[in-house]
């Protein structure tokens, strides 16, 4: 009998080593892959990144110019700051190679293998391909390098980074359901929306733990004292695909009003300066409900 129960600890013991392992275990990147150091690349990077909204958060406090990190995001865990992301060696990411953007962007882990916070929307951009990864990095490194330190995130003392393991399973399992559409442009303005854009890092809302409710995606939310109104099916009633596609990109909305707050940023640094075919896109996926 306590033969049995000995093995019946050790096998509970060695299936939670196991689990642990696997949870701290660096996730596994393709080691041959390459930045590449082509033009085309690094304009389809250059593109990529006014699409990720990267500079809404990498600029400094004042100008939002370069890469150069320093602007301090408030949450409500803290207030944590954009790095330097210009490819200076000391104080950016000089010396990051194809892996390290890999595991950053797909994977939300730092070069040593800790974790960043999500306030980084790495959830978001997972989702994104292995190409379009590689000519965003492709891009940074081919960019002037500034010197600057960003400041270390001022958080709870109980918000170490290696906690966000545990959050980072817990926001696996409310994993919105893969939806997959036939049409091209649908396709694509999905891909746009949830990854590249990371629309639901503001229109989704939260539980008490920060991880979004993606039963409730596009819901609205509230983010410190501004509130994202919803854009989901219902909300969106009265939209036509024109409508979105003008809001995108001047921020007029149907009736009348322009857009404020955080998502002025968004349609100045980003939405305005997609590609025609790239908003279209975007105004179908969101209005695809009214057609
Ligand atoms: C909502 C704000 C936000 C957006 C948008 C954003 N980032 Fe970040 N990013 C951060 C924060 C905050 C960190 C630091 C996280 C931490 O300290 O754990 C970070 C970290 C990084 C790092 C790690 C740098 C280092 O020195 O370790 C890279 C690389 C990066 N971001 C690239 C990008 C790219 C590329 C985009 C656009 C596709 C982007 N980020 C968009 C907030 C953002
Ligand atoms: C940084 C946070 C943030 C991100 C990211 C963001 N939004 Fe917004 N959005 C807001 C805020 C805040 C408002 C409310 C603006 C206002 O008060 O006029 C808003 C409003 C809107 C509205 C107007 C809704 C209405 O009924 O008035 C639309 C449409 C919209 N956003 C679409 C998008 C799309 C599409 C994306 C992704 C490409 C996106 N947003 C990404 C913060 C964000």
């Amino acid at each position: 009998m306590e033969q049995r129960k000995s093995l019946l600890y050790g096998a509970l013991g060695l299936a939670l080593l196991f689990g642990a392992i696997w949870l701290f275990a660096h996730p596994s990147v393709p080691v041959d892959a390459e930045l590449p150091t082509s033009q085309a690349a690094i304009d389809r990077g250059a593109y990529l990144v006014i699409a990720g909204g990267c500079i809404s958060c990498h600029r400094g406090e004042e100008e939002a110019e370069t890469l150069s990190g320093g602007l301090g995001l408030e949450t409500d865990f803290g207030t944590f700051y954009a790095p330097n992301i210009t490819p200076d060696i000391e104080s950016g990411i000089g010396k990051w190679d194809a892996q390290d953007f890999l595991l950053a962007l797909q994977h939300g882990r730092t070069p040593s293998g800790n974790y960043y916070y999500p306030v980084f929307p790495y959830r978001a951009y997972a989702g994104l391909t292995q190409q379009d990864v590689l000519d965003i990095g492709a891009y940074l490194m081919s960019l002037e390098p500034v010197s600057y330190q960003a400041p270390a995130a001022q958080t709870p003392f109980w918000l170490a980074r290696w906690t966000v393991v545990g959050w980072k399973l817990l926001a696996d399992f409310s994993q919105p359901a893969a939806e997959h559409f036939d049409d091209g442009l649908l396709a694509r303005g999905a891909y746009l929306a949830r990854n590249l854009g990371h629309c639901s890092e503001c229109h989704t809302p939260r539980n008490g733990l920060g991880i979004p409710d993606s039963s409730r995606e596009y819901a609205g939310a509230e983010l410190g004292e501004e509130t994202i109104e919803a854009i989901d099916a219902e909300a969106l009633q009265a939209w036509t695909t024109n409508n979105f596609d003008l809001f995108l990109l001047i921020g007029l909305k149907p009736d009348g009003e322009f857009a404020g707050g955080d998502m002025n940023e968004v349609i100045e640094h980003n939405t305005s300066k997609l590609t025609d075919e790239d908003r279209d896109a975007l105004a179908a996926y969101f209005t695809r409900h009214n057609q």
